[in-house]
């Protein structure tokens, strides 16, 4: 018999997690104002909010911190994280910066002007953000596939060549700073973009002269599904799939919160010196010096720790393993989720799972609330609160998916946490008939309102 995967690691320190009644739930959640970033983490037994900045760092990570050299300019430990970063990804020129919506700022401060169009696959809120702040237009070319989560594609992440080569045929060149491909795809479901598709998009961009850049919080879980299911590289390890990967790119963000598995920190990282240049100002400007941009200098050892333990596949297999773990419990219950199931969450499907709950009343933050009141798990909508109003006629944007995330952390949880989780989401889908109305939104800031959004029940 094949032997299954195990964790490689075991578990030297724990940290309490509380219990709490039904009744205190739904008291705490009204308080909240059904807002599920407005409640005290003590109040959550199991928290899949985000994978961001939640991973459990190794004993040798931990060992970095102490090594950290805090110099202002120069620190060794800026020059440790330089290195992995350019071992692993072969980009020569390197920022650090607080973290990835940082990495954004900077970068696009140099590169996004008013006017301009930015293809790519599902843009990441942040960047979404980064860009229309600028008044410039972030156009979402990812392939339909990844909008009907039913369908069985392997690479929902990909962009289609079609939608990207109307994109460059109908804009100025000179108007696209480069095409960006999220890797994995956040927003489509933690969905993995192929070599193929990558080398394909490096082509077109030659050929109409268009610079690439890769938004990387999750590449080394694109890397693995990479090695798993395209064809020509299960023999190849994920430091090299991670290499050849970024053959095809200008340059990258990076959030480190993720595959960096480090609680704080991001990256740019450039092949060109002369946008290097022009970002280091900005860096300066917003973030820090540019050995520092805004990271300690003992975090910086931990995130090159991180990054050499997030490529290594026994690790990517216990952590993409357990997400497959709940997702297939969930499916056994016919809870809908997004398949195939992602690199760091399972997302379900809220047009099946509660079909006669209109998308104006936010079926997926309704679904958030009733998980929080069942079994104190924390989710995050990834549907019409998130995808905000339009920023000129202000009227709410509809997403093609309205999906409720579990983001599991890396190293955090065990698989009886996932049964839990599955158990809270069968008891609400066996109820589903009993719930007739959504939610109404009371107060939203004018951008990012997910965040700090206050709602009451219709
Ligand atoms: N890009 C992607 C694909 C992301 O998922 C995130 C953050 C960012 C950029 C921004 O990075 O948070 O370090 O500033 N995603 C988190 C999440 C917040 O929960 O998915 P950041």
């Amino acid at each position: 018999m094949q032997l299954p995967y195990a964790e490689p690691f075991k578990i030297k320190m724990v940290e309490n997690i509380k219990k709490s009644t039904k009744e205190e739930r739904l008291e705490w959640i009204k308080e909240a104002k059904y807002n599920l970033f407005k409640l005290s983490s003590d109040k959550i037994f199991v928290d899949l909010l985000t994978d961001s900045g939640t991973g459990a760092m190794s004993d040798q990570q931990w060992a970095e911190l102490m090594l950290g050299d805090e110099s202002y300019a120069g620190s060794s430990s800026f020059f440790k994280l330089k290195n992995t970063v350019t071992n692993l990804l072969g980009l020569p020129y390197f920022l650090p910066t607080h973290q990835g919506r940082a990495a954004e700022n900077v970068l696009f401060s140099v590169l996004v002007k008013e006017g301009n169009f930015v293809p790519g696959n599902s843009h990441f809120d942040t960047t979404k953000g980064h860009i229309e702040f600028r008044k410039a237009k972030a156009v979402d070319c990812t392939i339909d596939e990844a909008f009907d989560t039913t369908v069985q594609h392997d690479f929902k992440g990909n962009i289609d060549m079609e939608k990207l080569e109307n994109v460059f045929k109908i804009t100025p060149k000179e108007k696209i700073p480069f095409t960006l491909i999220t890797i994995t795809c956040n927003s489509s479901g933690g969905q993995a973009v192929s070599m193929e598709n990558m080398k394909a998009v490096r082509k077109l961009c030659n050929k109409y002269g268009i610079r690439v850049l890769y938004d990387i919080a999750r590449f080394a879980e694109n890397a693995y599904f990479i090695k798993k299911r395209e064809v020509g590289y299960e023999n190849k390890s994920i430091k090299e799939i991670v290499k050849e990967m970024f053959l095809y790119t200008d340059g990258a963000v990076m959030s480190s919160k993720k595959d960096g598995i480090a609680n704080m920190g991001g990256f740019i990282a450039l092949r060109e010196e002369e946008i290097f240049t022009h970002a280091c100002t900005y860096n300066i400007m917003f973030e820090g010096y540019i050995t520092y941009g805004g990271m300690s200098g003992r975090d910086m050892g931990a995130l090159s720790q991180g990054l050499k333990e997030a490529t290594e596949f026994d690790y990517l297999e216990s952590r993409v393993g357990q997400v497959a773990y709940l997702g297939k419990k969930l499916k056994k219950y016919g809870v809908p989720v997004q398949e195939p199931f992602g690199g760091h969450a399972i997302f379900i499907d809220l047009k099946r799972f509660l079909p006669n709950i209109p998308q104006s009343e936010y079926p997926a933050q309704l679904l958030a609330v009733e998980l929080f009141i069942e079994a104190g798990i924390r989710g995050v909508e990834i549907g019409t609160l998130l995808a905000d109003r339009d920023p000129i006629t202000r009227e709410n944007r509809y997403p093609k998916l309205e999906l409720l995330r579990l983001a599991i952390p890396r190293r955090v949880y065990t698989n009886n946490h996932m049964d839990y989780v599955a158990v809270a989401l069968k008891n609400i889908f066996d109820r589903r008939s009993e719930i007739k109305k959504g939610l109404e939104i009371t107060w939203e800031a004018p951008i990012m309102r997910h965040f700090t959004v206050e709602l009451k029940r219709a």
